[in-house]
């Protein structure tokens, strides 16, 4: 049991699970409020993370700021992670495999932030945390309540840059999380 993040982080950088850790740069844990009512999971990291060890901080990482930005999120009051902690090559999807092994972490990242909310940003972070029967295409916009922690599955920002079309239902679900925010005066 670990009883803090930068504990977790430790175990992370020393990682060697998979094989995604020998064509890592570095690990790359989180970033954000360790007590944030907000939690965002991506997928992996990207070659701009893996250079600077934090996530979404590449082209699909400024469109979210961007939307932050539009909604008033601010990025240093929620938690950011992803599925994985190393950069699969050619940013290529986890492996079912990979992403079993690192997902101890992210649990045990969610049991010490307690987050209220967790936004599953694309397929990925979706059935990796709920299950395979769901897709994000008919999930997105949706509340899910499980064990107490609210749900809400959206497309990935870098799908946002593949499809212009996608922004909206982004925007609206990032606006259904402020709601549900305000609502329970949950910080953001
Ligand atoms: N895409 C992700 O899923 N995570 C990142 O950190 C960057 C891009």
């Amino acid at each position: 049991m670990f009883s803090s993040l930068e504990e977790i982080n430790e175990e992370v950088k020393k990682c060697k699970k998979c094989n995604l850790c020998t064509q890592r740069i570095q690990t790359v844990f989180g970033v954000g409020n360790e007590n944030a009512d907000i939690m965002f999971i991506g997928e992996g990291p990207g070659g701009d993370e893996d250079k600077q060890g934090e996530p979404f901080v590449g082209k699909a990482g400024k469109l979210m700021d961007q939307a932050f930005l539009g909604v008033g999120i601010e990025r240093k009051k929620v938690y950011i992670a992803n599925i994985v902690k190393c950069r699969p090559p050619n940013n290529r999807t986890p492996l079912k495999e990979e992403a079993e092994r690192c997902l101890d972490y992210l649990r045990n990242q969610v049991l010490i932030i307690k987050p209220k909310i967790i936004v599953l940003l694309g397929n990925t972070a979706l059935k990796n945390i709920l299950g395979e029967e769901y897709g994000i295409t008919n999930s997105r916009g949706k509340w899910i309540e499980k064990k107490g922690i609210k749900y809400m599955p959206t497309f990935h920002p870098a799908a946002l840059l593949r499809d212009e079309n996608k922004k909206v239902d982004f925007w609206n679900d990032l606006k259904l999380i402020i709601e549900e925010a305000n609502k329970n005066n949950y910080s953001y």
